[in-house]
């Protein structure tokens, strides 16, 4: 064997190996280390490591015979015990085994960029690469590449299988990639492969009791480490859940088509980042960008119609039952009834009003007819031109709506003309859905078969990118509710602004049993929300809604729902509840007007998953900080450090909290709101009812 080329560059190094037998090839940093074993035996085992910048972090790549494997360690610690690499195919060349390593290529990259919008301004990505080669033995013409990223906050990794003798077309019959993890650990997670998507409630389990679970999932180890597994940059294929084959392994399960194949191109082809993210603390997970800074740079030149903001909208109401999306005497999306959301939301500051129910197709059962909606045409009791120019008129836009019931075809052949619209109009924001219940969305195949898919699978991924694609042609920003889930596109599609994919605030209203319990949002930041932005729609004010969907009912204090805001990360925040509930308490309404939904920067203060969590963030257009601290189903004092703050400056801190004898269950409107002086040493005392929260808006005194 030779070694055939090494640069001595620092910024690429290039380590290529010919032959079997191959010696045992390091790379410690962007130290490239080969030593010779000349005449090893064939079984030798080929390894390559790379570590992060900070070193702690190392991945190690080794081929066991022939079959190529990662593992992970931190600070000397395994964290992924070896975990097996490759593809199998339905035809073509095997992408399983028999491999060696013919190259390895590493770069090192420590840039910084600024987010379009975001709940941190300037993002660092500092990591090392290692992309390697596999060939087959000598004659064999079997390639497959794989890039890893090596991060101080953990790993990413995808292949390339590259065009090759006898594969055009591929289709894969399975990802056989593995997450070896190194012990029993407790894991927060969903299951995949249910009908309400993504709509579930977290478990809170040993690791051994998953089965087949949706991405991301987060783990935390006896020995204090949080790690999340989730994949960043999903375009054209399927989406990966987890399936723990046996003890604490886990192997990607790519959703398939209803044909049982799991992903369609054809060579070259890219699979997404598959990434590992581990912090020291809970706080950690939520303080790494390693999802975004895997994501491809923005695509959209002009971003000057991409705005954040908060809205308001005729929505709520359906869900209590006040009113319906249908037509007929309870019809909530009139013109008379948009003017006064319009009017509320000029007078109080909102940049959005939200319609649902404005357009045909909600008659009857919505949820089974997909193919009665019309994009374009709106109810007659709806006057669509005169309501968006009222609304402009006031400084406000109308967000437009696309529930789809999961008719994507009925859709597809509507989109240009519903999003021409909108730009028409001046919409600049669409919320969409695509409920489905128990059956899948429904496609015609190349036969004229009606099939059902998945939600998850590579043809929604496909559905889904090209409404952010078509939306972005005519400048609107989207909102998709069941939606595929996050990967962090927005960072190369900045219109692609929030989401749901959780059980939101939507559950309280009509979940029943189902609703979310008091330690639901101290979780969705761990787990759900390190995917990227959630539209969970804060801000119930009035929480028992009598008379209105019996057995139903917000578990969380009034001051909980305002310390949300903060907590939950959107860039599209909505304002829930009905404008007369929040009129009749314009205190706690302050807060809502108050708080930014765009950040300069984000600090997690302190966390428990599942428990209590706190977090600070700057306003990215002002000196203002603001912090939001939740708490489950039990009290809690918490302490926050300021030392954020600038140090020489003195701040005016308001304070909405939990009354003493507030709770969640008993006594959940009990608020106190106080004004506090408060500086960079200041170490504010707070304290969480029961379902309780704190909500903090930090600004700069005046200089006298
Ligand atoms: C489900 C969405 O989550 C909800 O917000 C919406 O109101 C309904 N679908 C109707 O589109
Ligand atoms: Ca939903």
């Amino acid at each position: 064997m030779r070694l055939l080329s090494r640069s001595r560059s620092v910024q690429r190094r290039l380590l290529t190996i010919v032959g079997r037998g191959i010696p045992t090839a390091a790379i410690v940093g962007l130290a490239v280390i080969i030593q010779a074993a000349h005449g090893a035996p064939v079984a030798t085992p080929q390894t390559i490591e790379v570590e992060s910048p900070d070193k702690s972090v190392k991945v190690t790549i080794a081929l066991r015979g022939g079959v190529p494997t990662y593992s992970v360690s931190r600070l000397g610690q395994p964290v992924v015990s070896p975990s097996r690499l490759g593809f199998r195919l339905r035809q073509g060349p095997a992408l399983d085994g028999n491999f060696e390593l013919a190259s390895g290529v590493t770069t090192s990259v420590d840039r910084s960029w600024t987010q379009v919008w975001g709940e941190q301004k300037i993002i660092r990505d500092h990591h090392n690469q290692l992309a390697i080669e596999l060939k087959g033995p000598s004659g064999d013409p079997r390639r497959l590449e794989i890039t890893f990223r090596v991060f101080d906050d953990g790993v990413g990794f995808r292949y390339r299988i590259p065009a090759q003798p006898g594969l055009s077309k591929i289709e894969i019959a399975d990802e056989l990639t593995e997450f070896c993890l190194t012990g029993d650990h407790r894991a927060w997670w969903i299951p995949a492969y249910e009908h309400n998507r993504y709509e579930y409630r977290y478990t809170d389990s040993a690791l051994s009791k998953t089965t087949k679970v949706h991405t991301p999932i987060t783990f935390e180890s006896a020995d204090g480490l949080y790690l999340s597994i989730h994949e960043a940059a999903l375009t054209d294929f399927a989406s990966m859940t987890l399936w723990r084959a046996n003890g604490n392994t886990y192997q990607a399960d790519l959703v398939p088509w209803s044909d049982g194949v799991k992903v369609r191109g054809a060579a070259p082809m890219t699979s997404p980042w598959r990434t590992i993210q581990i912090a020291d603390s809970p706080g950690g997970l939520i303080e790494s960008y390693l999802i975004l800074n895997l994501n491809e740079p923005n695509k959209i030149e002009d971003v000057s119609w991409i705005t954040p903001g908060k809205y308001v909208g005729i929505w709520w109401e359906m869900h209590l039952g006040m009113s319906t999306w249908g037509s007929g005497p309870k019809h909530g999306a009139t013109t008379p009834n948009t003017r006064r959301y319009i009017d509320f939301a000029a007078r109080h500051g909102f940049d959005g009003v939200l319609v649902e129910g404005w357009n045909r197709g909600w008659d009857g059962d919505w949820t089974a007819n997909s193919d009665s909606f019309s994009f374009t045409r709106p109810y007659p009791d709806y006057d669509l031109e005169g309501l968006a120019e009222y609304a402009r008129q006031r400084g406000v836009r109308l967000i437009g709506h696309h529930e789809t019931s999961g008719g994507v075809e009925n859709y597809e052949r509507q989109m240009e003309d519903a999003f021409a619209l909108c730009q028409k109009l001046g919409i600049r924001a669409v919320k969409s859905g695509y409920v489905a219940h128990g059956r899948g969305i429904r496609r015609t195949d190349e036969t004229g078969q009606v099939r059902n898919e998945w939600h998850h699978g590579q043809y929604m991924v496909r559905h889904y990118r090209k409404v952010v694609e078509t939306a972005a042609r005519y400048r609107v920003t989207l909102d998709v509710h069941e939606p595929i889930k996050d990967t962090g596109i927005r960072r190369t599609y900045p219109n692609m602004m929030t989401r749901e994919g959780a059980c939101g605030q939507e559950f309280n209203a009509w979940g029943g049993e189902r609703r979310n319990l008091p330690d639901h949002t101290t979780i969705l930041p761990f787990t759900r929300m390190l995917a990227g932005p959630m539209d969970f729609t804060p801000g119930i004010f009035d929480l028992l809604f009598e008379g209105y969907q019996q057995d139903n009912r917000v578990s969380t204090t009034l001051a909980k729902q305002l310390a949300l805001y903060v907590v939950l990360y959107s860039p599209l925040h909505m304002a829930a509840d009905l404008p007369q509930n929040y009129e009749a308490r314009p205190e706690p309404f302050q807060f809502i007007k108050d708080v930014p939904t765009d950040w300069d920067t984000t600090k997690v203060l302190n966390a428990r998953i599942g428990d209590y969590v706190t977090i600070a963030r700057k306003d990215r257009h002002s000196d203002d900080w603001y912090i939001g601290s939740i708490s489950d189903e039990h009290p809690r004092r918490l302490e926050a450090d300021l030392s954020f703050l600038d140090p020489e400056r003195a701040y005016i801190a308001q304070i909405y909290r939990d009354a003493d004898d507030a709770d969640w269950d008993k006594n959940p409107y009990a608020m106190a709101v106080e004004t506090k002086t408060v500086t960079a040493t200041t170490r504010l005392s707070l304290s969480l009812a029961p379902g309780g929260g704190t909500a903090i808006r930090i600004r700069p005194a005046r200089q006298e």
